[in-house]
């Protein structure tokens, strides 16, 4: 039986938008425009899983089956709810969350950005512009004002790729550009965000740790032998897994994908990362397409036997553990920051877990300096272009219940499972 280290984080993952409900940004209104619209259908935001009213119930459940971590995020949008403007009632309620957190035992690790913005930001400072600095950084202060003594652990971006290529690569989400040029543009300033944003935390709480939770995939070319697919492949991997690593090693943001994307821009990165955060998935198979603007596809394959979530994602655990050991040649501390997946059947939910927890002892064992892990996530929730329909949580919201809330059996195994390490 594997050893977990000391102080281990065995926790659940949320973001504000997701679970709290009663929210008004720019997705929202992104939504109700019609752009997540499916086969003629909206989803419906319908104030995701009420957390904003039901955060004691979900701490209360959090600390009964042993979890003693959580990671959330707090809403740009609530808190600077017009430029330059803090709300005080907003900061009010994330400190009396915290508080309940702390008195539970239960140590918070907050998220300053994923994924959503106050509805005025794209228009007066979007993030290919320095504005976005000037306004991002006035948010993390007007935070860890409130909240900097009384956290240790920050994410600044979750996933700033993934959501620089929805919002200015494929224009999925809001402000829903397509422009590969301004996207690294976007993930330059990103990543001047994230340094701004450490500075600012350390100067509030010196001994906080300070990540960015870091999207990985397995890719894998659907024909190894076919050179053409596996130089694709690679050119992916370069881009999605590896340059923002590099960046932090290199201090520069470089990419150099002949024909397709090219950015060279120095940056000073150093001494301002603490952790990597890392969301893993699951792996995507690469092959070659006759199309000039986009000479290859990516897809799902049940290859493992694992199967595919509600999602169509195929569960294919091996992938964690490439994923950890990429993040671990930077040589700081890891966390899972997010692993999970949507399905109905809970069975399956548990197995997943089993699978993945299976892979982290392992690479415990073997050394490497994993700290902490984050199911996502604790509830039921909203999943962007999915809507309520994508089943994540091991807490169960009853939508059509005044979002009542029910443990599902696989929070009860993960409970058992912690038990048997927790020191
Ligand atoms: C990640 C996001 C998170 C959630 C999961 C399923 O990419 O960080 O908000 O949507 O996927």
């Amino acid at each position: 039986m594997s050893e977990y280290p000391n102080n281990f984080l065995w926790g659940a993952a949320t973001s504000a938008f997701q679970s709290e409900g009663h929210i008004k940004n720019d997705m929202l209104e992104w939504e109700k425009k019609g752009h997540f619209r499916k086969n003629g259908k909206d989803p419906v935001y319908g104030n995701a899983s009420d957390h904003w009213h039901h955060w004691r119930e979900d701490f209360d459940l959090l600390a009964e089956y042993g979890l003693n971590a959580y990671r959330f995020s707090v809403e740009w949008a609530r808190i600077v709810p017009e430029p330059g403007k803090i709300d005080e009632k907003a900061l009010d309620q994330y400190k009396q969350m915290v508080d309940y957190l702390l008195k539970k035992n239960i140590t918070p690790m907050l998220t300053f950005h994923h994924f959503t913005h106050p509805s005025w930001f794209h228009e007066i400072s979007p993030w290919h512009t320095n504005e976005a600095l000037v306004q991002f950084t006035f948010f993390v202060d007007a935070v860890m004002q409130k909240l900097g003594k009384y956290v240790d652990f920050y994410i600044t971006l979750n996933e700033p790729l993934v959501w620089a290529l929805a919002a200015y690569g494929d224009g999925v989400f809001p402000p829903g550009k397509k422009d590969l040029n301004l996207m690294m543009q976007v993930v330059y300033n990103l990543l001047l965000a994230h340094k701004s944003a450490y500075s600012i935390v350390k100067k509030y709480n010196p001994k906080a740790r300070v990540g960015i939770a870091k999207n990985i995939i397995f890719f894998q070319a659907k024909n190894r032998m076919n050179p053409v697919s596996v130089l694709l492949k690679s050119f992916v991997e370069h881009f999605f897994n590896d340059m923002l690593f590099k960046a932090f090693g290199r201090n520069k943001l470089e990419i150099n994908l002949p024909f397709f994307l090219t950015f060279n821009q120095k940056i000073d990165l150093k001494d301002s990362i603490d952790f990597w955060g890392i969301n893993y998935y699951y792996r995507m198979f690469i092959r070659c397409k006759l199309d000039k603007h986009l000479p290859f596809e990516m897809f799902f394959e049940n290859k493992s036997g694992f199967g595919l979530s509600d999602m169509g994602w195929e569960i294919y655990p091996p992938g964690l553990t490439y994923a950890l050991k990429k993040a671990a040649a930077s040589g700081k501390e890891i966390y899972i920051t997010e692993n999970g997946i949507a399905t109905d059947n809970d069975n399956k939910r548990e197995k997943y877990l089993e699978l993945h927890l299976e892979q982290i002892q392992k690479v415990i064992n073997n050394g490497l300096n994993l700290k902490g892990y984050f199911y996502w996530s604790l509830l039921d929730n909203y999943e962007w272009i999915e809507g309520t329909n994508a089943r994540f949580g091991l807490i169960e919201v009853d939508y059509a219940q005044k979002f009542a809330r029910k443990a599902k059996p696989s929070l009860q195994f993960f409970s058992n499972y912690i038990k048997k390490f927790k020191k």
